[in-house]
This record gives structure tokens, C-alpha cells and sequence, in this order.
């Protein structure tokens, strides 16, 4: 019997806080995910559920935020993000996106499919082969205009898995890698940027990390209990940045750093005009970057 992977078990959690959000009254919601809950396995709809209760939803809150203070107002806020960034691009014309360690994100059918542009999702093919059979028995079948590929990219030929699935490296793309650097060691995310390096000029690239001062211990970020499960005990988070390190890391691959976000300017730009007033973790932040336009030939 083959068991699922550490690192692939930690798609569900994010989907179940995304869900989660949908009970709150549409004014106050970060963003609207209507598909969140039906992707999750059985059991974790059944929790979403139970979170329509307001004790409830607080328990579940205060359990994620005992691990990291402001963990989950962080993952709420960088879904968010990532929201805005692929609409943007969306209305700016760009017609193919590839999500990295999708997991079970749902912007392949929620934005992108209803703008006619196309999704290529990769995953380790455990989480693959679990969205393909689900969205099947949702869907009856795969929507249209989404490909879904197993990538592990530790090892596998990912420029070459996403020229198989159809991906028209000629024409701009944006590649979303949220919540999977953490997951991978320095190798394969140099590895992954590499294989990247054939994206058209005007391309996006927006991914996240975790600060390596935190996860060296340097600092706690109110998250000790999080390294603690995370680092030392599972052993699935690996890899982070410092801040200050991103813009050159983006440029040895061809990309210019444009945006980066984190607790600050999520409070300014989300959370201050929704009126909630929540805590945000700073463990975590957001990169956006794009490939320069090709300078046009006179
Ligand atoms: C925390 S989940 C994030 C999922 C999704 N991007 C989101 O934000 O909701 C991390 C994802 O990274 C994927 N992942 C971890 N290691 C990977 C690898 N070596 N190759 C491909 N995907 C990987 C996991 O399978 C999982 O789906």
C-alpha cells in the first residue's frame, strides 16, 4: 500500500480555512470560494460545516492561531493576494495559467475558466490523482480549459511536463506558487525557477516563502509552535528567505521583482476596509514578479 506524502497532505488545510471564510456574510469576506468545500474529503466538510456555528469557527481559529499567532488571517490574506494578482492578469490579456503545487486552489475554475483563458495545475501526483477524481465526481468530468499534471518537482521535468500538456511557451503565462516553497529544499527551488526559464517576455511569477529567520530559530514571529510541528517534528518545512534575498534570487532566473507583500500591507489594502481587525502572521510572505517585455524592434 503506497502512503500519501508528507508535504502532499498539506493541500487540505488551506482549502478547509478557505471554506471556512465563505460562511461570514459576503461583505466581510476576503474573497468569494464557493468551490472550497466541495473539493475537501468527507470528513473535512463535515468540520466546515460545524464552522457555520460561530463557537465553532473560533475554536478552529484560536486552534490554527495557537500554532502560529496570526496564521490564519495570513493564509486568508495571501488567497487574497493571489486572487487580485491573476485577475490583474487576467485583465491585462495574459490567456494561460500554470499553478505550481496547486493543491486543491480552486482559481483554475473560479477566475480563469470564465475569462476563456486556459490552467495547467501541477501537483505531486497524490494530490493529482485526488482532484482529478474529485472534480470528476463534482463535475462529471474535467471543466474545460484545465489540465491537470503530476510534477514532483524534486525530480521531474517540469518545462517539459507543461510543453506535453499544451502550455505555448511563446505566449506569456503567469505561474502561481503559492504555500510550496517551504515544502521543498534550496536545490529544487532553484531547480523549479530553472525550469521556468523558457517563460515568454512579459510572463508573472508570484510565489511565497517563509522567513528563514524564523525557521533557523532566530526568531519566533509569535510561531514557535508551528516550527516546532512543522520543522522539527514532521520535518515537511525546509526552505526560507530572507526578504532582502528575493530580488537577486528572482534575477539569476530572468525575473524582476516587482511587488512584496506581507502583514502590513495586507492590513492596509484588505483587512482596515473590511473592518476586521485581525492579527497577521509575518512568517509568510508574497512575491510578484514579471519577465521584462522584450524591448520592441524598430
Ligand atoms: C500547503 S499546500 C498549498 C496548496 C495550494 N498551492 C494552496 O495554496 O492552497 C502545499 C502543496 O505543495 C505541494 N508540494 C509539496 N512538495 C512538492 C513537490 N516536490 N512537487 C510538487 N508539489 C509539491 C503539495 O502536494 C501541496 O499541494
Amino acid at each position: 500500500m503506497t502512503t500519501t506524502p508528507a508535504a502532499a497532505q498539506t493541500a487540505f488545510g488551506p482549502m478547509v480555512i478557505a471554506a471556512c471564510e465563505q460562511h461570514l456574510p459576503a461583505h466581510q469576506r476576503l474573497f468569494d470560494d464557493p468551490d472550497a468545500a466541495r473539493l475537501l474529503p468527507a470528513g473535512q466538510r463535515l468540520i466546515v460545516g460545524a464552522c457555520r456555528w460561530k463557537p465553532v469557527h473560533q475554536l478552529l481559529v484560536k486552534a490554527t492561531d495557537s500554532k502560529a499567532d496570526g496564521l490564519w488571517a495570513s493564509l486568508l490574506c495571501r488567497k487574497r493576494y493571489a486572487d487580485d494578482k491573476v485577475r490583474e492578469a487576467l485583465h491585462d490579456g495574459i490567456s494561460q495559467f500554470v499553478f505550481l503545487g496547486a493543491g486543491l486552489d480552486t482559481r483554475a475554475r473560479r477566475l480563469v475558466a470564465p475569462a476563456g483563458a486556459r490552467s495547467f495545475e501541477t501537483d505531486l501526483p497524490a494530490n493529482i490523482a485526488y482532484k482529478r477524481r474529485r472534480l470528476t465526481e463534482i463535475h462529471g468530468r474535467i471543466p474545460d480549459g484545465i489540465t491537470l499534471t503530476a510534477v514532483d518537482l524534486k525530480i521531474d521535468d517540469l518545462a517539459g511536463a507543461l510543453t506535453t500538456a499544451g502550455l505555448d511557451w511563446n505566449l506569456p503565462a503567469m505561474f502561481v506558487w503559492e504555500a510550496v516553497t517551504q515544502y521543498l529544499t534550496e536545490d529544487t527551488v532553484h531547480r523549479t525557477l530553472a525550469g521556468l526559464t523558457a517563460a515568454a517576455p512579459a510572463s508573472r511569477l508570484i510565489f511565497t516563502y517563509l522567513r528563514r529567520d524564523f525557521l533557523d530559530g532566530t526568531h519566533n514571529y509569535g510561531a514557535a509552535p508551528a516550527r516546532h510541528e512543522f520543522v522539527t517534528k514532521r520535518q515537511v518545512w525546509h526552505f526560507g528567505l530572507l526578504p532582502e534575498e528575493t530580488p537577486k534570487l528572482l534575477r539569476t532566473f530572468g525575473w524582476t521583482e516587482r511587488e512584496h507583500v506581507g502583514p502590513t500591507e495586507y492590513t492596509d489594502r484588505y483587512l482596515r476596509s473590511l473592518g476586521r481587525d485581525l492579527t497577521v502572521s509575518p512568517i509568510e510572505r508574497f512575491v510578484y514578479a514579471d519577465r521584462p517585455a522584450e524591448a520592441s524592434s524598430v
